[in-house]
């Protein structure tokens, strides 16, 4: 197996393993650390059923259900995402950490491609710590204590939800009974297996801060959140049928790029259960 950093940044793809096999102790400790180490990990060439798609994902934790889309009937923590030729907003297309609104959010997740368009469709991905890290030591003491308040509806502006009620109206899987999802978590998290501090905040999810009102809070939310996404601290991931992708919630954004209109693209996604964040 090789292991290559593909941005000074995030991200690193690993070649020469075929994940559909049962891996070895010291290949699963081997990409776990990867995992760790470089936040997102891609993967080429690889054909999955769902059933091993899920198995390969126990690697990275313990899979879990989407709240907000129903899984497929004998795998239900596997969700499908498909934009098809006539939709015109996409699934996940601006900057957010998954599910941060939840009160254990999502630890990391899982999207293999299935389908994808000729160009265009790529995912981007920051990383949080390294923006934690560049900031002034004045900004860090302000951010400490201060929470932030995620919510599933409020904020949202990518194309979650249009895209989804397109979809699952087309695959008649929408959850209809789900409720919007409300949780506070630090501004500033620790990183449960590293120890690291990341930002911990998206303008998709994070509305406002806490004891703050909206209009308080915009202008930090939107300097800390165009800070994080700086050119140097990105990645871009270019997919090709079989790719896999598994990414680091906690430490990590991402944005799915919405740039193939009237194409098609079909990926399978699996998220992984977190904890608190502390
Ligand atoms: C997501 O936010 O999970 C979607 C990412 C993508 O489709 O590239």
């Amino acid at each position: 197996m090789k292991i290559i950093p593909i941005s000074g940044a995030l991200g690193a793809e690993v070649s020469g393993l075929d994940v559909s096999v049962k891996l070895s102790n010291s290949q699963t400790s081997e990409l776990y650390e990867a995992f760790l180490k470089h936040r997102v990990l891609f993967f080429r060439e690889q054909t999955l059923s769902a059933i091993g798609l899920l198995k390969f994902s126990k690697i990275f934790g313990e899979p879990t259900v989407y709240p907000f889309i129903q899984g497929l009937p004998d795998v239900p923590e596997v969700i499908e995402i498909i934009k098809t030729e006539a939709d015109e907003k996409n699934f996940g297309g601006s900057w957010h950490s998954d599910t941060s609104y939840m009160k254990q959010p999502a630890k990391a997740t899982l999207l293999y491609a299935k389908e994808v368009p000729e160009y265009g469709g790529d995912t981007l991905f920051c990383n949080t710590n390294m923006a934690y890290e560049e900031l002034s030591e004045g900004m860090k003491k302000l951010l400490c204590n201060m929470i932030g308040i995620n919510s599933s509806e409020k904020g949202y502006k990518g194309g979650r939800a249009a895209g989804m009620n397109r979809l699952n109206a087309m695959k008649g899987a929408y959850n209809k009974k789900s409720k919007s999802f409300e949780s506070e978590h630090p501004v500033i998290r620790t990183h449960p297996d590293t120890g690291n501090k990341s930002i911990y905040i998206n303008k998709s999810h994070t509305y406002k801060f806490k004891d703050m009102s909206e209009d308080e809070s915009k202008p930090l939310i939107d300097y800390l959140c165009d800070f994080m996404v700086k050119p140097e601290f990105t990645c871009r991931f270019r997919w090709r049928k079989g790719s896999i992708a598994v990414w680091d919630n906690r430490t990590t954004l991402h944005n799915a790029i919405n740039d193939y209109q009237k194409k098609r693209r079909h990926m399978q996604r699996i998220t992984l259960e977190g904890c608190e964040p502390r």
